[in-house]
């Protein structure tokens, strides 16, 4: 018997978030456990580091169905059938329907490389960059129908630096990802966290230091 919370992670490809949160699951006293990993995608490298973790895992084809609808419910069902509480998107790359999004409300996270509501969708890195911003991040949060929209959980800030790139950004800020990840999970699995009109509030909640400035002047 156990009374952690059972997490589904939903996977498309290498899996560095999963296996951050593989990695936390496995500290004693974690309050999760990942019951299932489903893949869209056969040969996702994730779902190696699943099985070398002994998780149970499923690819799910979304090719195979001939609609949204029916890739969801067979999502639905396999997620049901293992008792899952909780999904953790991670590098999920399939928009989900309105209806799975509804059935799962609030017990559906996803991590995100930009600091949301900023850069939604895809190349968040480059077009950060493009942008001039100067200081980016990545984002843990609540799933809702619209693409990497959701109630805040968790947030990261990563500076650019002189001299960046996309792919020097994104490793960056992936390392927080994988910090920010787990600590979301811990911080649900704990049931400290909670949304009221569409906000998020976390129980003893408070911020690891007081501001991030870039450039810092000095
Ligand atoms: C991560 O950077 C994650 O934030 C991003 O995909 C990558 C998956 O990497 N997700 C999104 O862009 C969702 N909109 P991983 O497979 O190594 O975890």
């Amino acid at each position: 018997m156990t009374d952690k919370l059972k997490v589904g992670v939903l996977i498309s490809g290498r899996g560095t978030n999963l296996q951050a949160l593989i990695d936390a699951c496995a500290e004693p006293g974690f309050p999760a456990t990942i019951a299932l990993v489903i893949s869209n995608v056969d040969d996702a490298y994730g779902l190696q580091r699943a099985e070398k973790a002994g998780i149970a895992t499923q690819v799910i084809r979304h090719q195979a169905f001939d609609s949204r609808a029916d890739f969801d419910n067979a999502l639905d069902n396999a997620l049901r059938k293992s008792g899952i509480e909780l999904i953790c998107l991670a590098g999920f790359m399939r928009l989900l329907t309105a209806e799975f999004v509804d059935t799962w409300r609030d017990r559906m996270i996803n991590v995100h490389p930009s600091l949301l509501p900023a850069f939604k969708g895809l190349d968040t890195h480059q077009r950060a960059l493009d942008a001039g911003v100067t200081i980016a991040g990545c984002t843990v949060h609540f799933v809702r129908i619209e693409m990497d929209d959701g109630p805040i959980i968790v947030q990261a800030a990563v500076p650019i630096l002189p001299g960046d790139d996309s792919d020097r950004l994104a490793a960056r800020i992936l390392e927080k990802e994988h910090v920010a990840y787990p600590l979301a999970l811990r911080l649900i699995a704990e049931n400290k966290v909670t949304v009221t009109d569409e906000i998020v509030h976390v129980e003893n909640g408070a911020p690891s230091a007081e501001s991030l400035i870039n450039p810092s002047g000095n």
